[in-house]
């Protein structure tokens, strides 16, 4: 089944209400935290997860793009998240940071840039139910998807598969129609959707959409014929 997250980075953020409205029947709301620090960009935090958290019934993925996860990620459960992402790149600690998540009753995300490989962290997938590969870097909504990722979405969901874990596959950066058939087949079922869903006429047509590419691409795939 794929999952598609619309992210409110191309949202319009003084009707943030209404524009997780206009993508109801999404499966989350991926919301974008960006520091200035660990990303070149500003975006929001604590108060306006919370805020969201109460305006919409559908659950926030929160994307930490921000140094010392290590103490913020716990607030953003506390704010409502139901699934918190921190990079990988910026924890002192993943291993003590995803129990701590888990632990709040959250589900726990690591996310890897375009350059850091996936290789060295084989040995703490068990310890997260979400694998965040970006196919752009992170910053900025709009960019071209990154086809240099395609190769490491097939590692990964081959690490995956060797472990037997139910881990999710999530790909963030330049998803669209014309790139999500290829993220699906490479091995992803999580979908960050930025400006191919809040630049469409219609969001929740653009979701409708991008959730067909996918299952179509994802239905044939090796990985997904395992069961
Ligand atoms: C980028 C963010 C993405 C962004 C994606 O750093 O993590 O979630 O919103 O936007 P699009 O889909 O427009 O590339
Ligand atoms: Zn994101």
């Amino acid at each position: 089944m794929a999952q598609i997250n619309p992210s409110i980075l191309s949202a319009d953020f003084a009707r943030l209400a209404q524009e997780a409205e206009a993508v109801r029947g999404s499966d989350w709301l991926h919301v974008d935290v960006m520091d200035n620090h660990f990303v070149p960009n500003l975006t929001l935090g604590v108060p306006i997860v919370e805020s969201l958290a109460r305006a919409t019934d559908t659950p926030l993925d929160c994307h930490l793009m921000i140094e010392d996860p290590d103490r913020w990620a716990p607030q953003y459960v506390e704010a409502g998240a139901g699934s918190v992402t921190f990079h990988v790149e910026a924890a002192a600690a993943p291993v003590r940071l995803a129990r701590e998540i888990r632990a709040m009753g959250a589900r726990a995300s690591m996310a890897l840039k375009p350059a850091t490989p996936i290789e060295p962290y084989e040995d703490l997938l068990p310890e997260l139910d979400m694998l965040l590969i970006m196919t752009v870097e992170p910053g900025f909504g709009g960019q071209a998807f990154l086809d240099i990722m395609l190769p490491k979405i097939r590692r990964a969901r081959q690490l995956i598969a060797k472990h037997g874990l139910e881990l999710w596959l999530q790909v963030d950066g330049g998803v669209s129609a014309s790139t999500i058939e290829r993220c699906a087949e490479a091995g992803a079922d999580v979908f960050v959707a930025g400006s191919a869903v809040y630049g469409a006429e219609d969001p929740a047509e653009a979701v409708a959409k991008l959730r067909t590419l996918a299952e179509g691409a994802s239905a044939d795939a090796w990985w997904a014929c395992r069961h």
